[in-house]
């Protein structure tokens, strides 16, 4: 009898990159995803994402709810009509800057979502959880490349990084009060790419905040010209360097994780990052981008970003000894994969309605 994994914002670009990873490796998946932040399919059709996860996964999903984690009673529904076994969890608003303006409705998503997921899980019996962290917990690093000992909540410039932190503790102590649970979480550093069949990828509903759906966008002539947010860091070339990864292998990295939580010896919370280990700055990103398309980026050096540190490279070790992953995709295969699902998709999933 297959596993079945609940995946909380699956029809989202990691979310759905990793339910096909999921689906591929032979468990059930049923989705739970509120579409705040992802294009919706119409009234009682599943998401274009999950259309096309099924397509490339071939294989269907058990079930698709449009449900958002702060409904308990929609959400504790949904672990009633399904044997949940474990669940993977990736819904979150996650834009630095806009966390900043909008707090409440950070810590509303995010922390609360979270903690009525936990409570919904714990009455149903389902204790193994997979949970999508972030490399901002680490704040401004202070030592580089930050391994998974690097302090954690120190220095956070923001509500986003502070709500991954503030979930993480809730379930460093759920774990020290039950031996049932099984918690890993799962620290990324910055997601970029796409399936290399181009037909899912990054779709930001608005500008994107982020670098690379940024330089998509302006090689496939959607935006003008790139804003540089400074060149005047203590990197090599002035602008900032981030530890960027494929998200096809982090997408390989939750199966990982999801296999260790399964596994007879492992009980708690262990929290792993999921990076290269290798710094990639903007203006190497950008030449990398146009090496890959073959297209310009048009760029524009403009003032720092508030919150923005110069150098965020991680330690992935730990992953490798422990889960048996390391990210095998290199900077060129992740611009490729990326520039083929924009040039595919140039308005992203609204013209897959
Ligand atoms: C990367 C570099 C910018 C946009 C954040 C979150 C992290 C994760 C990824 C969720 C920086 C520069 C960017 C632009 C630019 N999110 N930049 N012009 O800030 O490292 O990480 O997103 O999981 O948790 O913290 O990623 O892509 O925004 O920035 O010059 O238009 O690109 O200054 O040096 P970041 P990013």
């Amino acid at each position: 009898m297959s596993r079945l994994i609940l995946v909380t914002g699956g029809a989202g670009y990691v979310g759905s990159h990793t339910t096909i990873e999921l689906l591929a490796a032979g468990y059930e998946v049923v989705v739970v995803d509120s579409c705040v932040n992802c294009v919706a399919g119409e009234e009682g059709k599943l998401p274009p994402s999950l259309v096309r996860v099924q397509e490339l996964a071939k294989k269907s999903l058990v079930g698709f709810y449009r449900v958002s984690l702060t409904d308990a009673l929609a959400l504790a529904g949904v672990f009633e009509k399904h044997r949940v076994d474990a669940v993977v969890h990736f819904a979150a608003l996650k834009a630095v800057g806009e966390s900043v303006e909008k707090p409440l409705e950070y810590y509303q998503s995010n922390v609360s979502g979270t903690l009525t997921l936990l409570q919904v899980m714990r009455e149903a019996g389902v204790h193994r959880l997979v949970y999508s962290s972030s490399a901002t917990v680490y704040g401004a690093p202070q030592y580089l490349p930050a391994d998974e000992q690097h302090p954690t909540g120190a220095g956070l410039t923001n509500p986003y990084g502070k709500t991954k932190y503030f979930c993480e503790q809730v379930m460093q102590d759920l774990a020290a009060s039950d031996k049932e649970w099984r918690l890993v979480s799962l620290r990324y550093f910055n997601p970029v790419g796409a399936h290399p069949s181009g037909r899912i990828g990054e779709d930001p509903l608005g500008p994107p905040n982020n670098l690379m759906p940024f330089v998509a966008q302006v090689a496939v002539g959607k935006r003008e010209e790139l804003s540089v947010f400074g060149n005047d860091y203590d990197t090599p070339d002035g602008t900032g360097v981030r530890d960027y990864v494929h998200v096809v292998d982090l997408a390989e990295g939750h199966v990982m994780a999801l296999d260790k939580a399964f596994s007879k010896s492992f009980r708690g919370y262990a929290s792993y990052n999921l990076g290269t280990g290798r710094g990639v700055s903007v203006l190497e990103m950008i030449e990398a981008f146009c090496r890959a398309s073959g297209k310009p980026v048009p760029y524009r050096v403009v003032g720092r970003r508030a919150g923005d540190v110069a150098s965020v490279v991680a330690s992935c070790s730990l992953a490798e000894e422990q889960l048996g992953w390391r990210a095998r995709r290199d900077l060129q295969e992740m611009c490729e994969d990326a520039w083929r699902w924009q040039k595919l998709h140039p308005n992203g999933f609204r013209s897959c309605q």
